[in-house]
Order: structure tokens, then sequence, then C-alpha cells
């Protein structure tokens, strides 16, 4: 089955408006002829730069997503932000359970869940991420990681809901480390990953769903990953920072994905 690649910049804490919208800018004239037909191509800037991002990406086939939601409509969750400020910014795509938000802020499987189920119902696309720690690989605890991860996050939810989500597989030993999974690794574990996917929601769901690749992704290596067969996207932190490096990945991951 063939399915369209989606390759995502994740900026972090990185970038004002101001330089959000040069580096939009400046990416709308390298991706120019990238055909929506073969990719999907999405920047998640910081809440600040949203606004300023989706103006300049504006009639160009580049996407804006944010890095988080909070899965209550409003009240009193300070520092949190909601599904209807995203929506009325343009946003289209959201991030959940990235590691950093587990590690640094307590974010559960739980608290994935609920944020993918209220960005669900908000309308957008989820990039959900999930992935084992260095610690974890090493004592062959990946697989139980991962299906614990997607149990909990995705646990619930139907066939249609899975129509919007797209998971983004993340060793966390691999991000912003410069070590990246070799294809043959990444592609074991995405076909595990499929292979749950499957025991959850059947056939028709998993060959259906995009799993991206991300930690150290880079235009030198985006190729080989994205020709493996069970990956088809990439989520980026580091090389997503510059419009050149950026453009260079998704070009190279169109290429190695056969598209
Ligand atoms: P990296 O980050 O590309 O800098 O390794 C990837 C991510 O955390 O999404």
């Amino acid at each position: 089955m063939s399915r369209k690649i989606v390759v995502a910049g994740n900026w972090k804490m990185n970038k004002t408006a101001a330089e959000a919208e040069a580096l939009v800018k400046e990416l709308v004239g390298l991706v120019s002829d990238v055909c929506p037909c073969k990719a999907e191509i999405v920047v998640c800037p910081p809440f600040t730069a949203i606004a300023a991002a989706v103006k300049a990406a504006k009639g160009s086939n580049i996407k804006v997503g944010a890095q988080n939601v909070h899965w209550e409509a409003s009240g009193a969750y300070t520092g949190e932000i909601s599904v209807s400020m995203l929506k009325e910014l343009g946003v289209e795509y959201v991030i959940t359970g990235h590691s950093e938000r587990r590690q640094y802020f307590g974010e559960t499987d739980h608290t994935v869940h609920l944020r993918t189920a209220a960005a669900l119902a908000g309308g957008f696309k989820v990039m959900m991420c999930i992935g084992e720690t260095l610690e974890e690989r090493e004592s062959n605890r990946t697989a139980e990681v991962l299906d614990r991860q997607l149990e909990g996050g995705l646990g619930g939810f139907t066939a249609a809901d899975m129509e919007n989500i797209i998971l983004a597989y993340e060793p966390v030993w691999a991000i912003g480390t410069g070590k990246t999974a070799t294809p043959e690794m990444a592609e074991e574990t995405h076909r595990h990953i499929r292979g749950k996917v499957r025991a959850m929601f059947g056939d028709e769901v998993a060959g259906k769903i995009r799993i991206q690749y991300g930690g150290s992704m880079k235009p030198g290596n985006a190729a080989e990953l994205l020709a493996c067969p069970d990956i088809d996207g990439g989520l980026i932190g580091g090389t997503a920072l510059k419009a050149d490096s950026f453009a260079e990945l998704v070009k190279n991951a169109v290429s190695g994905s056969g598209c």
C-alpha cells in the first residue's frame, strides 16, 4: 500500500516570530517544486511564532503544526494551550507525547491519550510520538515499551479516529545526539509498531497509518530511511531549524520514498 509521506519540523523552543517568518518565507521558495501529492510538509514552531509561520506559509505547500495541546477547552491550566486557540491561528497538525514532554514535564501515556483525543476532536491531524530510551533498548524492552505507549495513547480510538493519527517513532537515544538508528533497526521497529496497530485496529488501519522516524534525521540519511517499506516520513528537530537543510532533507526523503 502506498502512503503519502509526511515530513515535519519540530522547532522545539527555538525561533521568535520574526525568525519564524524569515525561515518559512525562505522554505516556501525552496520546496515549491515538491508536489503536495507526494509529501506533506509541516513546520511546528513554538506557540508565539505560529501566527507568523501561518502567514508566511499562506498559499504554499507548507502546513503549520503545534507542539502540544491541552485536553480541556479552557480554564485554570497555567501555561497550557487549547484546541480553539490553535484552530483560530490556522494550525492543522499537533504533536503529542514528544519524549521531551514525557521526560521533563511529567507527560504520561494517559495525558498523551487525553491530548491526542482532544486534538482529534478538534479536527487536527496528530503526530503522536513514541520511543524507547537507551536503557530500555539495551535491556531488550523496546517492544514492551512501545506496546505500552501505543495501548495507552491509542486505546479506545476508532478506525475513523486513526485516519487522522500519524505515529512518530523517535528512539530517545537518537534525539539530538547525532546517533541515528540504522535503517535496518528503524525498519524492524516500525514493522513492530505497524504490527501492534494491526493487532489493535485491524489490517486496513495498519496498512494506512503513517509512521514517521525521528532522531537525528539529516539530508544525508533521509533517503535510505525513507526507502524502508514501513517508514513513511520524518519528525525533524535540529535540521529543521534552517530552511536550506530542511528543504534538502524533504527532497531527499521524497526521492528515497520512491514517490
Ligand atoms: P533531532 O530531534 O532531529 O534534533 O534529533 C528530533 C525530535 O526530537 O523530534
